[in-house]
C-alpha cells in the first residue's frame, strides 16, 4: 500500500490530509471528532482574542459545486483553544492552531499565548474576507510585511500562513518576496475567494445575510484557483512546504495537488457536506491511484506536474 505521510514544520503526519480551519473545528466535540477520525492532524477554527458568535444567520449554504460562507469568525476565543490543546494531543498526531486575531495587536497577544500552549504550530489566518470593514491582510503587502516583522519576531512555535488566492504572477513574486524574509515554515494556499455572490434567481434574493449575501466561495468552484497558487507558490519558494486547500473531494483532486507541489491538503467543504468520513475516503481513494500509478511515497510526483514544451 502506498504511504501517504507527510512532514513538515518539523511533524510528521501518518495521512496527508486534514481539516481547513473552519470545517467542522470549533467546538470542543467538533474537534474530538477530528481527533478520533483518520485525518493526518487536526486544525482548529479560526481564534480571535474573545470568543465570538460571528455573523448573522443565514451564514453557509451548499451549492451545487461547493460553498458560500460568511461566517465572521465564530469561536470560542483563544484562551479556551489553549485549555482545549493538551487534551487534543492525546489523539497522536500534530495539533495547529489557527489564529486570526483582528487587529496585530491581537495576534501578538495570542501569538504569546499560544508559545506557552501544547500546540505544534500555528496557522496563522491571513485572510478572513468575512470581517465587515476589515480587509484581508494577505492582499496589503505592506501590512502583511509588517505582520510578520513583528510575529515572526515572537513566535516561538512553527508558523505559517494561511494566504487568500492570487491571480496575478505579480502578486505571487510581491508576497513570496515578503515571506521568504522571514521564517516561515509552510503555506496553507488557499482561502475562499473573497466575496463572491450567489442569487436565488427564483425568489431573486442573495443566499446569505452578512455582507449583503457577499461571501467566501470554496469547494470546486475555486480548485483551478487553488491548483495555481499551489502551483506557483512552489516554484517562487521551493523549500517553504505548501499545504494545498480549495476544492479537493476526492483522492484524484489530492494527487492533482501533489503533482502541482502540494506537501499536504486540507478539506474544507467536503468535510461539512460528508463529515469525517470523507478523510477515510480520500485517503483511500489516494492510495489506490498511487497504486496503480506504482508511486510507493508522495515524494515521487510532488512537484513533477508537465508542462506542454
Ligand atoms: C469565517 O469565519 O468567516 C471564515 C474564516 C476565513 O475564511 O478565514
Amino acid at each position: 500500500m502506498a504511504d501517504i505521510s507527510a512532514s513538515f514544520a518539523g511533524l510528521s503526519l501518518r495521512k496527508c490530509i486534514y481539516n481547513a480551519s473552519g470545517a467542522r473545528s470549533m467546538t470542543p466535540e467538533e474537534l474530538a471528532a477530528l481527533g478520533n477520525s483518520e485525518a493526518g492532524a487536526i486544525l482548529t477554527k479560526s481564534c480571535t482574542l474573545l470568543p465570538r458568535e460571528g455573523n448573522p444567520e443565514p451564514r453557509y449554504q451548499d451549492l451545487e459545486w461547493g460553498s458560500l460562507n460568511s461566517m465572521g469568525l465564530p469561536n470560542l476565543g483563544y484562551e479556551k483553544y489553549i485549555e482545549l490543546s493538551p487534551e487534543l494531543k492525546k489523539y497522536g498526531k500534530p495539533v495547529f492552531a489557527s489564529v486570526s486575531g483582528l487587529s496585530l495587536e491581537d495576534n501578538m497577544k495570542i501569538i504569546e499565548a499560544m508559545n506557552a500552549s501544547e500546540f505544534d504550530a500555528v496557522e496563522l489566518n491571513l485572510s478572513c474576507p468575512n470581517i465587515p470593514g476589515k480587509p484581508q491582510v494577505g492582499y496589503d503587502f505592506e501590512d502583511t510585511e509588517k505582520y510578520l516583522e513583528e510575529i515572526s519576531a515572537i513566535c516561538r512555535k512553527p508558523l505559517g500562513l494561511k494566504l487568500p488566492p492570487y491571480f496575478d504572477f505579480a502578486h505571487f513574486e510581491q508576497m513570496a518576496g515578503i515571506i521568504k524574509k522571514f521564517r516561515v515554515r509552510f503555506l496553507s494556499c488557499i482561502n475562499a475567494i473573497g466575496n463572491a455572490l450567489v442569487i436565488d434567481s427564483e425568489k431573486e434574493i442573495v443566499i446569505i445575510k452578512p455582507k449583503g449575501g457577499f461571501g467566501g466561495l470554496g469547494g470546486r468552484y475555486i480548485k483551478p484557483a487553488a491548483l495555481a497558487n499551489v502551483r506557483k507558490f512552489h516554484e517562487l519558494l521551493p523549500d517553504i512546504p505548501i499545504i494545498g486547500v480549495g476544492g479537493i473531494f476526492t483522492g484524484r483532486d489530492v494527487f492533482e495537488f501533489v503533482l502541482a507541489g502540494a506537501t499536504a491538503v486540507q478539506l474544507g467543504t467536503v468535510l461539512m457536506q460528508e463529515g469525517t468520513s470523507c478523510f477515510g475516503r480520500v485517503a483511500r481513494e489516494l492510495e489506490e491511484i498511487m497504486d496503480k500509478k506504482g508511486y510507493p511515497s508522495l515524494e515521487r510526483f510532488r512537484g513533477k506536474l508537465k508542462v506542454i514544451e
